[in-house]
């Protein structure tokens, strides 16, 4: 019966034949051979044929297939295909035969579906990040991501803050006591707008980017309050950029995220880094900027204020081109940085921040 096993040593020219009907043959041969071999121990039996050195197959491929004429070749090939597959399939009933076997003589029926564990789904978070970079990947901006560890120069310095700035005192930082024999101190960053400088460093305008991250500052947790929470800044800068593209870009994405019939406004703010400086905000979308409720009372979103406040933003301050070599006569341009947790919260109807870091199912599920 081995007969043909020692076939598979030899090529077509050897063994002198030169027909499809021989060929056919031949594989017939094999493949009454491989039916009829009683599988024992499932590692001999994959050995014997589907070992990657030495094994049938690969003899077979190596020794009829490759080395035949390219016309004999069309005839080997398919078989060679159905053969492997035969080969695969008696590998497999030997699983599902040890298993019927087993112990307690209960048989598996291993054509039901198995169990099926779910792959989850995206925090929330996530979700809205990816939302707003969509809105922004819209208007040609495109994503950079910078490290959670920053120095003072990145976080402050560079962004026009001095050390001893009270503003310092509005962003309550967590200081690193590492590396010990630093001259600086290490620090997490309490904005992503470090990335504004860092991306300015690297590129000459025009500049168009996002940065989406995790920001920390020694905040104590409360409804509205977290120590780690998320930001996605903006920075444009170019040649020609004026106010008028500033609120326009904000507007844009304002829509986009709230729908097409809220508002914006802006304030007059204060950041170091951007002046003007702005807070915008956004008309109610939950009252339709009425301050009042579907029922007469007032709006529990906006507490009747017609108005929510959104996030910070601005134009460049020219001194912060003079920090990564830009010519201030020659570029504009405008940053914004916007909280995550807070739009998250608000489009969703959240009222607690710290649901997204207790990551309790129960919560996560509700947004798939
Ligand atoms: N970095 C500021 C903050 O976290 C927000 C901001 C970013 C303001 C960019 C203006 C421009 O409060």
């Amino acid at each position: 019966m081995s007969g043909i096993l020692e076939k598979t040593e030899l090529t077509f020219q050897q063994l002198g034949a030169s027909s499809e009907a021989e060929v056919d043959r031949l594989f017939a041969e094999i493949e009454e051979f491989l039916e009829s071999e009683q599988i024992g121990d499932r590692e001999t039996f994959r050995v014997l044929w589907a070992s990657d050195k030495k094994g049938v197959l690969t003899k077979i491929r190596n020794n009829w297939l490759r080395a035949a004429p390219p016309s004999t070749r069309r005839w080997i090939g398919p078989r060679l295909e159905k053969l492997t597959h035969s080969v695969a399939f008696k590998l497999k009933t030997y699983v599902e035969r040890q298993v019927e076997g087993e112990g307690s003589g209960e048989r598996v029926d291993l054509s039901l579906p198995g169990v099926i564990r779910s792959v989850g789904s995206h925090h929330l978070i996530r979700q809205v990040f990816q939302e707003i970079e969509g809105i922004f990947f819209s208007i040609g901006f495109s994503v950079v991501e910078g490290p959670e560890i920053e120095t003072p120069y990145y976080n402050f310095e560079a962004l026009n803050i001095p050390e001893f700035h009270p503003v310092r005192d509005d962003m309550d930082t967590f200081y690193l006591d590492l590396p010990k024999d630093a001259k600086t101190p290490l620090l997490l960053r309490t904005h992503t707008s470090p990335m504004q400088i860092r991306t300015m460093e690297k590129q000459k305008p025009p500049v168009r980017v996002i940065v989406p991250g995790k920001v920390y500052r020694r905040d104590n947790p409360d409804a509205t309050h977290s120590f780690a929470f998320h930001q996605i800044e903006g920075l444009a800068v170019d040649t020609d950029i004026t106010f008028c593209d500033f609120t326009g870009t904000i507007e844009y994405f304002v829509k986009q995220f709230f729908g097409p019939s809220v508002k914006t406004r802006f304030r007059p703010s204060y950041f170091p880094f951007t002046e003007p400086s702005v807070e915008f905000d956004v008309s109610c979308p939950f009252c339709g900027g009425t301050g009042t409720s579907a029922g007469g009372g007032t709006c529990s979103k906006c507490k009747g204020a017609a108005w929510i406040e959104l996030f910070g933003a601005g134009m460049v301050d020219p001194a912060v081109y003079g920090f990564v070599n830009y010519d201030a006569k020659k570029v504009s341009g405008f940053a914004f940085g916007i909280g995550i947790d807070r739009l998250a919260m608000l489009k969703y109807g959240i009222d607690d921040i710290q649901v997204f870091f207790q990551n309790d199912v129960r919560f996560l599920r509700q947004f798939p």
